[in-house]
């Protein structure tokens, strides 16, 4: 544990866990031409590269079937980088020096066979010592097939931790439900080790929601007010104002609750409630992750409309612009049943959180970008104040602002200024930017540099990965059940469907005003 200055403003220790050198090592993209590596891999490898975390000697192969060379894909790289002003031109060219692009058809035996050499290549040109990271971030249908090839050509095998390692990355949705994720884990475990394996979910990669253990564990005072006798309810919400852009061919087949749930909203809602790991270590946090993914109770399927609400956008505005309805997007069918929003209510049943409801919502095209999780305390329970009801009290809430404005809110009430008993609902908080005087590492960056140093914390384990699959697929099957007879049914720039209000109100609550 290392401990570092004190940043200005704030007393504050920076404890560094005990971290992996990067090794030497080959990254081989699979799907180098499509929109994942462009926006998120190529920017935070450079980010990597400029901050010096990357080892020194590596190289990069970008794979697809579009017929790019190498110096195609290195000018594109280039653009990009230009694109989003990243620092240092000089800089950039020689990081480009690191990459190449191979086009190739997989269905074709020779790709491989060329992909196999080519990487001998560079592995003594860069040495690179054979290390070797696939990077799968195609649709998952190609994993299965792929990763087959892969080891029927020699390229993977399981390294039980040895040396040159191999290690695989597969971007979400990993696969389509649970028996597709079944398959895939079988498959991918037949040729590698589960130590090999790094499920992506880049939300495990945001600094605020890593924040939420070192919150949670890390302090005294919120622990014991952690549970069902002090918390009312909690909401998680993740609003975009984006709508499906260029990705419909995906979405529409995908829809909210796979896209966003089984994986992001799920994993939020597991940190949020989950019980202390034995010692912030893979294994322990793995386990404890489960635990409470398996004590999620399914959705009753006599009560399907009181626990899920689907909704899909119509045309409405964004600021001052005017937005086409999602059946008007480029790519969408005409008549596409296809959710871009959905709102759950889960219920988790140990002994922590019994009958405290979890509110989950998420969708396209809403009033605003942000994610939230808002945890809100009970009310107080009598009001010694004879003027004033114990429900005219506002009760307290604690949120975690996971992006923008990335911070942490305390409410509580206090007395107004005044000869007049008049209370006023107050915020005590911080705000990343204005506290922390450094720059934050993106998600993208950190999850790649951890699985450069083989470090599988803040990946998805093959068990988590099917017990979140399993809650998705039960309401997926449901899907015609809850479909309403009206879509679209929200308004871009709104809140969401009217159905999703009936949801909290229900029970007496409502979703939380942004
Ligand atoms: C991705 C989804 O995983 O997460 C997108 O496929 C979504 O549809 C995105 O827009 C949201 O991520 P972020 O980091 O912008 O909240």
């Amino acid at each position: 544990m290392i401990k570092t200055k004190v940043p200005l403003k704030i007393k504050a220790h920076e404890y560094l866990h005990h971290e992996k050198e990067a090794e030497p090592c080959g990254i081989i993209i699979f799907g180098a031409s499509g929109d994942l590596t462009h926006r998120k891999l190529m920017p935070a490898l450079y980010d990597l590269y400029h901050a010096k975390l990357l080892p020194e000697n590596f190289f990069i192969v970008g794979s697809a079937r579009t017929r790019w060379n190498d110096k195609i894909f290195r000018e594109r790289v280039l653009g990009i980088l230009k694109g989003i002003n990243k620092p240092d031109p000089l800089l950039q060219r020689k990081f480009v020096e690191h990459i190449y692009y191979r086009c190739a058809n997989y269905s074709d035996p020779n790709a491989l066979r060329s992909l196999a050499a080519l990487m001998k290549e560079l592995n003594a040109k860069h040495k690179a010592q054979e290390n070797i990271i696939f990077y799968f971030a195609t649709s998952s249908d190609v994993y299965c097939d792929l990763i087959q090839k892969l080891a029927h050509a020699g390229m993977v095998s399981k390294t039980k931790g040895g040396k040159p390692w191999v290690h695989a990355v597969f971007e979400k949705p990993f696969g389509h439900d649970l028996e597709s994720a079944r398959q895939l884990n079988k498959t991918i475990l037949k040729v590698l080790d589960e130590t090999q394996v790094y499920r992506i979910d880049h939300y495990l990669g945001k600094e605020t929601v890593q924040n939420i253990l070192m919150f949670r564990f890390a302090n005294t005072i919120f622990e014991p007010l952690w549970n069902r006798h002090y918390i009312d309810h909690v909401q998680i919400t993740a609003s975009e104002i984006l709508g499906v852009e260029h990705r419909a061919g995906y979405y529409d087949r995908a829809g909210q609750l796979r896209d966003m749930f089984q994986n992001h909203m799920f994993q939020l809602l597991t940190l949020i409630a989950m019980e202390s790991p034995v010692t912030f270590e893979a294994k322990h946090y793995h386990n404890e992750k489960l635990k409470v993914a398996e004590a999620i109770r399914s959705i009753p399927r006599n009560k399907l409309h009181e626990f899920v609400a689907l909704g899909q956008y119509g045309e409405g505005r964004i600021g001052s612009h005017k937005v086409p309805a999602y059946r008007r997007e480029k790519g969408v069918p005409p008549h596409s049943k296809t959710e871009t929003f959905a709102a759950l209510k889960i219920l988790i049943d140990n002994p922590r959180w019994k009958d405290v409801p979890f509110y989950l919502r998420s969708g396209k095209r809403l009033n605003h970008p942000m994610t939230e999780i808002s945890i809100h305390f009970k009310k107080v329970p009598h009001s010694i104040f004879t003027q004033l009801k114990s429900d005219q009290f506002a009760p307290n809430i604690l949120s975690f602002r996971i992006q923008p404005n990335e911070g942490i809110l305390l409410s509580f009430e206090a007395k107004y200024p005044g000869p007049k008993l008049r209370l006023a609902s107050l915020n005590l908080g911080f705000n990343y930017k204005d506290v922390f005087n450094t720059t934050q590492m993106g998600p993208y960056e950190r999850l790649l540099l951890d699985c450069i140093r083989g470090d599988q914390m803040l990946f998805v384990r093959e068990d988590f990965v099917e017990i979140s699959w399993q809650f998705i697929t039960a309401i997926l099957k449901d899907r015609e059940k809850l479909l309403p007879r009206v879509f679209p049914n929200y308004a871009s720039g709104s809140w969401g469907p009217e159905i999703a209000n009936k949801i909290i109100q229900q029970d007496g609550r409502r979703w939380q005003d942004f």
